[in-house]
């Protein structure tokens, strides 16, 4: 992204992250899923954060549907609007985290260097999570009926169909949504989340 904007100054907080942190009992960090239209995002997203909400974490999710009225709302699905969308929702997922929130982000995001990009936006507190469902059986569920229309070429550049999803190579956790439930995938992910994000309690 080429910087547009000059003559600006960054202004410090008066709150130290570390103070947020034993606040709420927990680091702040962001869980990026990755995967195909059907692979579970937004399911397992959605579990988790109410999963999460119950054990007393600050929690919020960014659904790539949801974005996309807002945020996103205008840019399309050109490789270069996809990247753009990526590059905000990682530039705002980082600001989750700094304010001391864990923040589940649930985009097919299919290139690797804006997942890369997100990653470095954040740091050490970003887990990438690889929702590994085969492109056969995201197709074979089509919750919202859109590889259909991709088929029939009423939707243009449908990830897996005709625009590509690179694969991630080295995701901190891959999950076979295609074979495993979503209590089982849930449950990985909120251990996981437990072991690096929460604080040792001081009782
Ligand atoms: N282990 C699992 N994890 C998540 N979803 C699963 C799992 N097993 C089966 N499913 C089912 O797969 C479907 C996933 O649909 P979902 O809308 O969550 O996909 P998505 O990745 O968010 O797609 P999109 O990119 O189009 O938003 C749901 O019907 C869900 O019940
Ligand atoms: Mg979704």
């Amino acid at each position: 992204m080429t910087q547009k904007s000059q003559n600006i100054t960054r202004v410090e907080h008066r709150i130290e992250d570390t103070e947020r942190h034993t606040k709420a009992g927990h680091r702040g960090g962001v869980i990026w899923l990755t995967g195909l239209s059907g692979s579970g995002k937004s399911t397992l997203a959605f579990t988790l954060e109410k999963h999460l909400f119950d054990q007393g974490y600050q929690v919020y999710v960014l659904d790539g549907d949801n974005i996309r009225h807002g945020l996103s709302g205008n840019l399309g699905f050109s490789e270069e609007d996809r990247r753009e969308n990526i590059r905000r929702v990682g530039e705002v997922a980082g600001l989750f985290a700094r304010a001391g929130v864990i923040a589940i982000a649930a985009f097919i995001s299919p290139y690797h260097e804006e997942r890369q990009l997100a990653r470095g936006i954040c740091q050490d507190n970003f887990v990438e999570v690889y929702l590994s469902a085969s492109l056969e059986v995201c197709e074979g569920r089509d919750p919202k009926g859109l590889y259909k229309m991709a088929r029939r070429g009423q939707i243009p550049d449908f990830t897996g169909i005709d625009a590509p999803y690179e694969k991630p190579e080295h995701a901190d956790v891959v999950l076979d949504t295609g074979s495993r439930t979503v209590e089982d995938c849930t449950q990985e992910l909120s251990n996981l989340i437990n072991d690096r994000f929460r604080l040792p309690s001081v009782s």
